[in-house]
């Protein structure tokens, strides 16, 4: 069976090779200070051996409740912000046909999104579509108590509540929290909601194989055992000892050397829009993980060839700062040919008979070439298809990656103390209880 690979040799050029050697040792030292939980942050590591400790029994209550909940609803809403919606969100749009959602008879419910942001307008035209539709909610948060899913809960509660009535509304919500505070573990035991522990040894973004991604992909009717045993899979690819078969070590130590080169945005590029939320997950798991104590790099993303025409020119000519992590997919799912044409008026003709996907990788091949051309160093990250193995193993292959990452800077890669900020200045301006002073503090700012 073919795996994830990874290919450096563009990006080797432009760092020192002997000195890359080095990072041989210090990668496999990071890896033994997680394994042995001797390094930072190490109360946080339970997704480590997730793909080899989740039960079978685990993966039965999941698909069961998801089962209840595709019985009873033509819509699911998932409630969650950050790790706590992008993991699913990521792994649904890329097993997702594009148009699905526009099909009007679907075999599973669709997943709909709520929670990850504070638009009136998203929260009422959400309501409003709902209005005749039999829906389910799943709530997840790990704290119990971020604002936007509660807020996103409160209002989907009591439109459930008052079409069915507090009991048959209990029926249709399954909690995601904590095993023992929060307000939304409360609000479980006390209303008799379905609920599943996340983990105290799991932080948000590193969640996905955990039931805060698998219920939602497995509503969805995805195969989850499938996902987690290529997760599996690349954890055992990431315990072999040889560095040069070891993605895992070679992503985080070419990153980081090209850090040491000034290299401080990396740009995930993929050509396939189905992969889009796969970068907006690794965009927080890498950003959230590494951006401390003044250091980090920068994770930005760009679909191509869509942003070829767009963003191109700035990564071809722009501030040589960047480097560039493709995902380059073997495989395509079907197959479709550009036909002949008796006029020819487009001049297509010398691609006729040619699938579509062959334009699409001389399109990559042709891109890499030119942003290495313009000093732009490109890793590559290959993945036969896009499949429940493939990318259960491409999420572990980031997770260990970025943890090991962030030792290689010296920081903690599984707190977050800076998201706390703006959620201060937030409560001093809602004027919530508790927060007197510091809403004092910022009138006076503001004045
Ligand atoms: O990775 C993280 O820890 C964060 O992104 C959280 O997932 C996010 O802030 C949501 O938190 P919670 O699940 O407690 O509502």
């Amino acid at each position: 069976m073919k795996h994830i690979t990874i290919d450096l040799k563009n990006a080797l050029s432009f760092i020192d090779q002997n000195n890359f050697k080095n990072y041989d040792k210090l990668v496999k030292n990071h890896d033994e200070q997680l394994l042995k939980k001797t390094g930072k942050g190490n109360d946080f590591l339970g997704w480590i051996n997730l793909p080899q400790t989740i039960s079978k029994e685990h993966l039965l209550e999941i698909n069961d409740t998801a089962k209840h909940l595709a019985a009873i609803s033509e819509y699911i809403v998932v409630i969650g912000i950050g790790g706590s919606y992008l993991g699913a969100k990521a792994v649904l749009e890329a097993l997702t046909g594009q148009f699905d959602h526009l099909k009007h008879k679907n075999k599973n419910p669709q997943i709909l999104f709520a929670g990850h942001n504070l638009s009136e307008d998203y929260h009422y035209e959400l309501l409003d579509f709902l209005q005749d539709k039999k829906y389910s909610i799943i709530v997840i948060s790990k704290s119990g108590t971020t604002t936007e899913p509660a807020i996103a809960f409160r209002l989907l509660r009591k439109d459930l509540e008052t079409r069915l009535g507090k009991q048959e509304a209990s029926k249709r919500i399954v909690a995601i929290t904590d095993a023992s505070i929060g307000a939304l573990r409360n609000m479980a035991d006390q209303e008799n909601y379905k609920s599943f522990i996340i983990d105290d040894d799991i932080g948000g973004r590193y969640s996905v194989l955990s039931p805060v991604g698998l219920l939602p992909i497995a509503c969805a009717g995805y195969n989850i055992e499938e996902l987690i045993a290529g997760a599996k899979s690349m954890l055992d690819i990431s315990q072999q000892d040889s560095f040069d078969e070891n993605p895992v070590y070679q992503y985080a130590a070419i990153r980081h050397a090209l850090y040491s080169e000034n290299k401080t945005t990396e740009i995930l590029a993929n050509y396939d829009p189905r992969l889009t939320f796969i970068s907006e997950w690794w965009k927080q798991l890498f950003g959230e993980s590494e951006g401390k104590e003044n250091k980090g790099i920068f994770p930005a993303s760009v679909s191509f060839t869509t942003d070829l025409h767009s963003m191109g020119q700035y990564i071809q000519e722009g501030l040589r700062n960047i480097f560039e992590t493709v995902i380059s997919i073997e495989k395509t799912k079907f197959n479709i040919q550009i036909p002949h044409d008796e006029d020819n008026f487009d001049k297509l003709n010398f691609l006729a008979g040619k699938p579509i996907d062959f334009v699409n990788k001389m399109a990559e091949l042709g891109t890499t070439l030119a942003h290495i051309d313009g000093n732009v160093p490109n890793i590559k990250i290959i993945l036969p298809e896009i499949s429940e193995w493939y990318i259960g193993e491409l999420i572990y292959l980031f997770e260990k990656s970025c943890a090991i990452s962030g030792y290689l800077l010296g920081i903690n890669p599984f707190d977050q103390p800076g998201v706390e900020a703006y959620k201060k200045n937030m409560f001093a301006l809602l004027e919530k209880p508790g927060f007197e002073e510091e809403t004092k503090k910022i009138r006076k700012r503001l004045n």
